[in-house]
């Protein structure tokens, strides 16, 4: 058997072919099946994006239409999905909550019949429609209240943002964290997508294949960095201090939040498109020191850093687009995973088509022939 050599994290080794979506890191280029994001996030609705990612085509006028409907009709979750999450501890983090929902999925449709199309769409459906309100229900039940029953006369968007703050959303916020959907959908082989398409393989349901994902998804090290990004620039608290904070943290050799990434070494296409949005948002509703301390920190992080390639990432932008809605801190991971359940779901479609199971090799760097010793000579 040909023997590779060990890298850590798997670093740089394919684990799947895929037509999902397609990074360019040097010409911050990213596509979903061949379309490029600004173009998406200029023209798509999230739901359209999804069934894109899933089905690999764009929907024709009527298909779109009947897909909006199914999701829209699906929106509600059980009274035992609601039971079962009040009896969560309200300080639990919203991401553990979320990912024992998902997995609870799988009790109430426990059917697995993963080579036909119509189980496949049914869970597709089901699961893009019941997050974002299992989200927004363990949000208004940790504050004591009851949740709100989806609205049926909003879009995906607004009416997520409606279940969260009881009101129907003013249309620019609305548009802008559709937009935020679409820019988080897909990544390519992503920790999580990774985690996604390991559980897929043993073909199990989509509902463990979603868990399995979000658990992975809410590491610091990968959905958590614009929870932090918020931290710093309330930390920074003035422009005054930008520039001596980020020559402080050059000096310690400390990382920047919302800045760098493995994959691009130029600006991140998404960064740039929800600068601009965020822009607009800021415009339409005062802006805040945060934004002004974000562009200088751009401004000084590219005068420091460019040289290494560090530049915002999409995680820079997107707190502070999140915290402007009102929305608290700990629910920006869950909303990353809200828009990546299409991705995901693309995943789990792809690894069904030509599945094998996951089943990598390992270095051995442990003892052998060790004896057993009793356990009183220990
Ligand atoms: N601030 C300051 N310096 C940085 C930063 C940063 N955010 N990121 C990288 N560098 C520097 C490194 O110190 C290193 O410098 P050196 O060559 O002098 O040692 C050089 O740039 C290369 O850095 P690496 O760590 O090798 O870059 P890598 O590709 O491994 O790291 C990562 C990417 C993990 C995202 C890193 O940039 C980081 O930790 N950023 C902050 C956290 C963050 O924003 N994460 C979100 C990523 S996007 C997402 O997950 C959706």
């Amino acid at each position: 058997m040909m023997v590779c050599e060990y890298k850590p994290g798997l670093e740089g080794i394919p684990a799947a072919e895929s037509s999902i979506s397609f990074v360019d890191g040097q010409k911050g280029l990213l596509e979903y099946r061949g379309i490029r994001i600004e173009e998406l996030a200029q023209k798509s609705t999230f739901l359209e994006t999804a069934y894109l990612l899933i089905w690999g085509e764009l929907p024709t006028k009527d298909e779109l239409s009947a897909f909006e409907e199914e999701v829209n009709m699906h929106r509600r979750i059980k009274y035992r999905i609601r039971d079962m999450m009040k009896s969560f501890p309200e300080s639990g983090h919203p991401m553990d909550a979320l990912q024992a929902s998902a997995a609870a999925l799988g009790l109430f449709y426990s059917r697995r019949d993963l080579h036909n199309p119509a189980y496949i769409r049914d869970a597709v459906v089901r699961l893009l429609a019941t997050i974002p309100t299992m989200v927004a229900a363990f949000q208004l039940m940790r504050k004591g209240n009851d949740p709100v029953r989806p609205h049926d006369e909003l879009d995906y968007a607004g009416n997520f943002l409606y279940m969260l703050n009881e009101k129907i959303p003013d249309p620019l916020a609305a548009h802008v964290f559709d937009v935020c959907l679409i820019l988080h959908a897909e990544h390519t082989m992503n920790a999580s997508t990774f985690s996604a398409r390991v559980t897929a393989s043993t073909l199990t349901d989509p509902y463990a294949v979603v868990a399995s994902a979000v658990g992975t998804l809410g590491g610091p090290l990968h959905g958590g960095a614009n929870e932090e990004v918020i931290q710093m620039l309330e930390d920074i608290d003035s422009v005054e201090n930008v520039r001596p904070y980020i020559e402080d943290c050059i000096q310690r050799k400390a990382k920047i939040m919302g800045f760098g990434h493995r994959v691009y070494k130029v600006k991140d296409p998404r960064a740039t498109i929800l600068q601009n949005l965020a822009e607009k948002l800021f415009t339409k509703f005062g802006h805040d020191k945060y934004f002004d301390i974000a562009q200088e920190m751009e401004r000084v992080v590219e005068e420091k850093l460019s040289h290494k390639g560090i530049y915002p990432n999409v995680d820079f932008y997107s707190g502070l687009v999140y915290r402007k809605m009102g929305i608290p801190t700990d629910l920006f991971t869950p909303i990353f995973a809200i828009a990546r359940v299409a991705g995901w779901l693309a995943h789990w479609k792809e690894q069904l088509a030509e599945n094998r199971i996951f089943r990598p090799t390992q270095v051995y760097n442990g003892r052998h022939e060790a004896s057993y010793i009793p356990i009183e000579k220990r």
